[in-house]
């Protein structure tokens, strides 16, 4: 379980989170909510990007929020940017390697977990590309893969479909739902994409204007008349 409690962020007279909870426990959870609702300052806060004015963020019994950002990603939390983090002079394979020197120490060899993992989103046989050449979508799934090695705890996506195809998307929402299965780890995704929040994620929060309006089952949350009045004129829900 992944317990957000009273998290409040301010920058200047904007109130980005306001007094928000949530009991996160299932195997992929979502976060939805229009523009400038709060969804990415709250995986900010959980990443420690931005500090809190209030609150606490538990999991196993550890205040993430008590730990220097350095420290959570060891502790296994990941993170995937709008813009995936790859460098264009390392191939896939290196690109993920390099991730495990700041994880947990894994129970096999290195160089096995980075196989694993890279069969796992579907890059094996691209592993020797470099970042240089890889088309958005390669970029996206070496992106995931850098955030399965390494026993990951808490895995996070923001807006992993953006730029992504119909056919792209699917498949990223197949990948996305084995995470927990082949890691053990709890994920988090934040997306515009309702449909892709509706496959994937099993119970999702909505935020408005930095406010928890919906917090449950995704499919009683999309239904819920305060949600879809948030998203009107915005977006079909
Ligand atoms: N670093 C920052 N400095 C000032 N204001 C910010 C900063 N980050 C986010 N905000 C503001 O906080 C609110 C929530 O932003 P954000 O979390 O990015 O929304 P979302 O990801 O839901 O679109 C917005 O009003 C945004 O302008
Ligand atoms: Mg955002």
């Amino acid at each position: 379980m992944l317990e957000i409690r009273n998290v409040t962020v301010r920058f200047g007279g904007v109130i980005a989170l306001n007094d928000v909870s949530a009991s996160f426990g299932r195997a992929v959870s979502g976060i939805i909510g229009p523009n400038g609702a709060g969804k990415t300052t709250l995986m900010n806060v959980l990443s420690g990007f931005v500090g809190t004015q209030s609150g606490s963020v538990t999991r196993d019994g550890q205040d993430l929020l008590r730990l220097a950002p350095h420290r959570r990603a060891h502790w296994g939390l990941r993170r995937s940017f709008q813009k995936e983090e790859i460098a264009d002079d390392l191939t896939v394979y290196e690109n993920v390697l390099v991730q495990i020197d700041h994880a947990r120490a894994v129970s096999g060899s290195k160089q096995a977990e980075v196989e694993t993992m890279l069969e796992l989103v579907g890059m094996a046989s691209r592993a020797g590309k470099l970042g240089a050449d890889l088309s958005g979508f390669e970029r996206r799934l070496t992106d995931v893969a850098k955030c399965l090695v390494g026993k990951p705890r808490v895995v996070m996506f923001d807006e992993p479909a953006g730029g992504m195809s119909v056919d792209e998307t699917r498949q990223l929402g197949v990948l996305i739902q084995q995470i927990h299965g082949a890691t053990g780890a709890q994920v988090l995704v934040i997306d515009h994409d309702v449909d892709l929040i509706r496959e994937v994620c099993e119970e999702t929060l909505v935020l408005d204007f930095g406010r928890r309006i919906a917090f449950g089952p995704t499919d009683d949350v999309l239904s819920d008349p305060k949600v879809k009045a948030a998203y009107l004129g915005t977006e079909e829900v």
